[in-house]
């Protein structure tokens, strides 16, 4: 079968080619070395293998065609995945997981307050805008104590550093601009890691300077590394993951209706949103020795996209797989919306609540709360993520 991942009927419904490779093309040949794996089982065995790398560096300079280890955005790449390694991982997974679940709740609930008490008089705007991009954004600039737009626009910084991240390479003149915001980020954060050493705090800069384990410590680069890639990797699947889930709860009323009769399914719904409309549907990962899969050969050195919202679309893993069902029966295995294994997501449980924080706190305070032409929202036009262009809503 042909394939282009690039097409607007892949990007606007993905799902029936999703089936169609389940099952006649499970493990199919996207570009010469370049392989697309679609059935849930799968996408978790090699999530979890020994025999497959996630070597983003090496990823930046196939793209290019040329080491780009100098350039000062992919530098910023090189010394958060340099922290990647499994003991000095752990060192962030318990700096980002010092706060208690209740507090990054109280945390996310008061940054959702603050934005929306600068539009809630207006009666209505893009969704997408006011809220859900710089939502994640004012979540990680308070749990890094630091005052937003203090002297740099982040979200408009993050937004310039995530096009790095994507598969086609950038334009000169691109790379100069996202060059220059990274250099802008790393002065910015080396000043406040300097302030946090002179006055310690409870925030998660003073956290991941003191954060040690069996010797570890992070240097200071890869302590600033790590946190511009919060903000790079936590905007935008946030935003998506809020956008998406929305949209989905306005698509089926009746689910609406679930929920606000049952408020108490409000994290099945966020898991029921992330599972149908997965905001990171990909990952990626390169393959260290020879493996084979119903009877096909990948090659070391050969690239794998793993495709997670097909993997949440398997109906040999859900039940009635393309229906939004927010009490859908719980299922053995868990969507793969946040990958799994040794590369999990490091901001999960930051995302989860962030999502549903916002949903609560949309319904709750906006009771009106309708969205424009909703079965005419359009999706941004790439396939490495998956999120709306605008979400025009009243209230
Ligand atoms: C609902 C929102 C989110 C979704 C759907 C999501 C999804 C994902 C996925 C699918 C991966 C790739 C896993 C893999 O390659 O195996 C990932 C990795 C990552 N995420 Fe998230 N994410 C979300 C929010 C966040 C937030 C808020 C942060 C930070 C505060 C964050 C930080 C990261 C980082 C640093 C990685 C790289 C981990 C690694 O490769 O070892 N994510 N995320």
């Amino acid at each position: 079968m042909q394939l282009d991942l690039q097409s607007s009927e892949f990007i606007v419904n993905p799902y029936p080619t999703y089936a169609e490779l389940r099952e006649r093309s499970p493990i199919y040949l996207l570009e010469p070395r370049v392989w697309l794996i679609t059935r849930y089982h799968d996408v978790e065995y090699l999530l979890k293998s020994p025999l497959l790398n996630k070597e983003v560096p090496s990823i930046f300079d196939q793209c290019y065609g040329r080491d780009m280890s100098d350039e000062p955005v992919y530098r910023i790449y090189n010394n958060f995945w340099a922290s990647m390694g499994s003991s000095r991982r752990k060192l962030v997974v318990k700096a980002l997981n010092a706060r208690k679940t209740s507090e990054v709740r109280a945390l996310v609930q008061k940054s959702a307050d603050q934005l929306m008490d600068k539009w809630i008089g207006c009666g209505q705007a893009d969704l997408m805008s006011v809220f859900a991009y710089p939502l994640p954004v004012q979540v990680i600039c308070n749990m890094l104590n630091v005052e937003l737009q203090q002297t740099l626009d982040f979200l408009a910084e993050t937004k310039l550093m995530a096009r790095s991240a994507e598969p086609n390479p950038l334009t000169a003149a691109e790379l100069d601009d996202t060059n220059a915001a990274a250099l802008r980020l790393v002065a910015f954060f080396r000043e406040i890691c300097r302030q946090r050493r002179e006055q310690p705090g409870d925030d998660l800069v003073s956290q991941l300077l003191v954060a040690e384990e069996d010797g570890e410590r992070l240097s200071e680069d890869e302590i600033i590394a790590n946190l511009i890639i919060l903000f790079v990797a936590g905007y935008g699947t946030t935003a998506n993951a809020l956008c998406n889930t929305l949209r989905l709860l306005f698509l089926h009323p009746d689910q609406r209706e679930l929920l606000s009769a049952k408020p108490e399914l409000l994290s099945c719904a966020v898991e029921e949103g992330l599972r149908f409309s997965s905001s990171a549907p990909f990952t990626f990962r390169t393959v260290m020795e020879p493996l084979e899969m119903h009877g096909v050969r990948i090659e070391a050195g050969d690239s794998v996209y793993l495709a997670l919202d097909s993997a949440n679309h398997d109906p040999e893993v859900f039940e009635d797989p393309d229906r939004f069902w927010i009490d859908r029966p719980a299922t053995v295995k868990k969507s793969l919306s946040f990958g799994q294994g040794s590369h999990y997501c490091l901001g999960a449980k930051l995302g989860n609540i962030a999502v549903e924080v916002a949903v609560e706190t949309l319904f709750r305070r906006l009771p009106n709360l309708t969205i424009d032409n909703i079965d005419q929202l359009k999706w941004e036009p790439t396939w490495v993520f998956k999120g709306l262009e605008s979400l025009p809503a009243r209230w």
